[in-house]
């Protein structure tokens, strides 16, 4: 019974870590979400007052935290230095910032190799932007997740409520389309389709339906 790696990238608000926590429950894999630790430190640099847009500041911020994820009876918790920071890394704040620690080089390299260290015995179910091309390239599985923007901002806009943050539909379909950009353009490790990915459009798809589809192409490897 060989346990294999899922890499699973896409832009924001794509459902991935919708259909990701279902399969590594059902598959009994762990479940990391990438985009959980460059949020966590977004939210350390903003708590510091740092700027964002300084490297060697962000990188210093990144050597001190400690990241890391407990799985609880209500879902994945995310310890920032051991203090609870899952709900708080979901600001619109640190969601509309979190583009800019991301871009840089040096913490892009660091936050692979914890990525990495994460998902070296095999058994994970990793999102993100980079995993299918950077992080585990040798993944066994990949898929690249794509929806509208007007989907996308529709179902980020239902979380937001069920969160208890304000929403506003169309400054949501800005963000995210500002987001997708600067992800995408980055110089280092952009938001990319790997080449061995299978590309799947959840637009007019159900969560079940894209599970499905992605159960179906990992049971050809099991
Ligand atoms: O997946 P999520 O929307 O939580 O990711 C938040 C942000 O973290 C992304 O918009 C991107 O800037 C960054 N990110 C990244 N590489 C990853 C995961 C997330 O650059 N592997």
């Amino acid at each position: 019974n060989q346990k294999i790696s899922i890499a699973i990238d896409g832009p924001a608000a794509a459902g991935k870590s919708t259909v990701a926590k279902i399969i590594a429950k059902s598959l009994s894999y762990v479940y990391i979400d990438t985009g959980a630790m460059y949020r966590a430190l977004t939210y350390a640099a903003l708590n510091h007052s740092i700027d964002v847009n300084d490297e060697s500041s962000v990188v210093k911020v990144l050597n001190a935290i400690e990241i890391r994820f407990e799985n609880r009876v209500d879902g994945q918790h995310v310890l920032l230095n051991g203090n609870d920071v899952t709900d708080a890394i979901r600001s619109p704040e640190v969601t509309n910032t979190v583009s800019i620690p991301a871009k840089h080089r040096l913490v892009r390299e660091e936050m692979v190799k914890r990525q990495r260290v994460l998902g070296e015995s095999g058994g994970v179910v990793m999102d993100g932007r980079d995993i299918g091309t950077h992080v585990l390239p040798y993944a066994e599985v990949k898929v690249f997740l794509l929806a509208s923007v007007e989907e996308r901002a529709q179902r980020r806009y239902q979380e937001n409520i069920e969160k208890g943050f304000s929403s506003d539909l169309e400054k949501l379909k800005e963000e995210i389309a500002l987001r997708d950009k600067l992800d995408s353009e980055r110089e280092f490790a952009p938001l990319q389709k790997a080449e061995d990915a299978i590309e799947l459009d959840t637009t007019s798809l159900s969560i079940e339906q894209v599970v499905e589809k992605i159960m179906d192409i990992v049971s050809l490897k099991l």
